[in-house]
């Protein structure tokens, strides 16, 4: 991993929105790859259509809570093609939507789970979801929308493991990009996956010391949340929220995912280190009341 550690690929799709035309046609897509060259190499859709053909794939779709069909990119193949396997050296995926909302998913779980990177909905005109889980709303979903094939193969369908309106990918490596949140090199094997855990399923909506979404509170700084909650109580909590409080909008951790005991672990290991290691966040953060 280290040898490549320099090597950073961006790969961003830039859309273009032209005004007074139906939204359909309206979608330019341009893809848009960087590497650590400051090279740049843009793909339109239809070329990236022919770099790699398109398929057809059913997912239960966890805003509409029932099957649907896209048409997408298996993203897997899709890396491969554009960069050969130097893709998999890599750490993290970084998706970025239209509002500038940041997703990050690990190089390992593109490697466990089947993704596709959607630009269609089958039998509809529009790329849009009706979000059935609070009152039902129209969210959408152009110019991409990441998926994942969870009906041959059971997993999380969080809803931070599915972005929608992304816009630009771009395949990190966490030191350089996030120092902030990063434990130190010589950390346990724990914590070190616990902070992968905490980039999968946490990040989407917390920060550490600034490193993150600002959807919900800093979990370091200025207090990290054990100095004030203790270890059993925030095993419940991360467990399932509304055991604790009931109209909370934070997600349980996902049941349907590998070692999940282990994983819980991992994130308060990661957790308790890092209560050593607060750096002052480069933005404001929201902190506890
Ligand atoms: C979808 C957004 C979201 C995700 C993902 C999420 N949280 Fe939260 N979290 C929240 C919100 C919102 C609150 C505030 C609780 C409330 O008022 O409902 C919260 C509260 C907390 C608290 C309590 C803080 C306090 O001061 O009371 C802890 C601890 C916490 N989250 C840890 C985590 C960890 C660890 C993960 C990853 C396993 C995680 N959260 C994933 C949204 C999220």
């Amino acid at each position: 991993m280290k040898q490549l550690a320099h090597l950073k690929i961006v790969l961003t799709i830039i859309i273009l929105l032209l005004t007074g035309v139906g939204i359909a046609q309206s979608v330019g897509v341009i893809l848009q790859i960087k590497d650590n060259n400051k090279q740049i190499r843009t793909f339109s859709l239809s070329q990236l259509k022919m770099i790699h053909p398109p398929t057809v794939v059913q997912v239960l779709d966890p805003y509409e809570q029932q099957i649907q069909q896209y048409r997408g990119f298996a993203i897997n193949a899709l890396f491969e093609s554009l960069y050969g396997d130097n893709w998999q050296q890599q750490e993290e995926v970084l998706l970025t939507g239209m509002d500038g909302y940041q997703t990050a998913i690990s190089v390992n779980y593109f490697l466990q789970y089947k993704g596709f990177l959607a630009y269609e909905k089958l039998d509809s005109p529009q790329f849009t979801v009706t979000n059935n889980l609070l009152q039902p709303t129209l969210v959408e979903l152009i110019p991409f929308y990441l998926i994942w094939d969870n009906v041959n193969q059971p997993h999380s369908s969080q809803l931070s493991q599915w972005p929608d309106q992304v816009m630009s990918i771009e395949l990190v490596t966490f030191a350089e990009k996030f120092p902030q949140m990063t434990p130190p090199e010589e950390s346990s094997n724990d914590v070190k996956r616990g902070f992968i855990a905490f980039r999968n399923f946490c990040q989407n909506c917390h920060s550490i010391n600034g490193d993150g979404n600002n959807r919900a509170i800093d979990l370091n700084y200025p207090i990290n949340v054990m100095e004030y909650m203790d270890e059993a109580k925030l095993r419940i909590w991360l467990n399932k929220p509304t055991d604790i409080l009931p109209d909370t909008t934070m997600p349980a951790f996902p049941y349907h995912i590998k070692n999940r005991e282990q994983q819980l672990n991992d994130i308060i290991a990661y957790l308790k280190t890092m209560a050593q290691y607060k750096r002052e966040p480069a933005r404001e953060v929201l902190t506890s009341p």
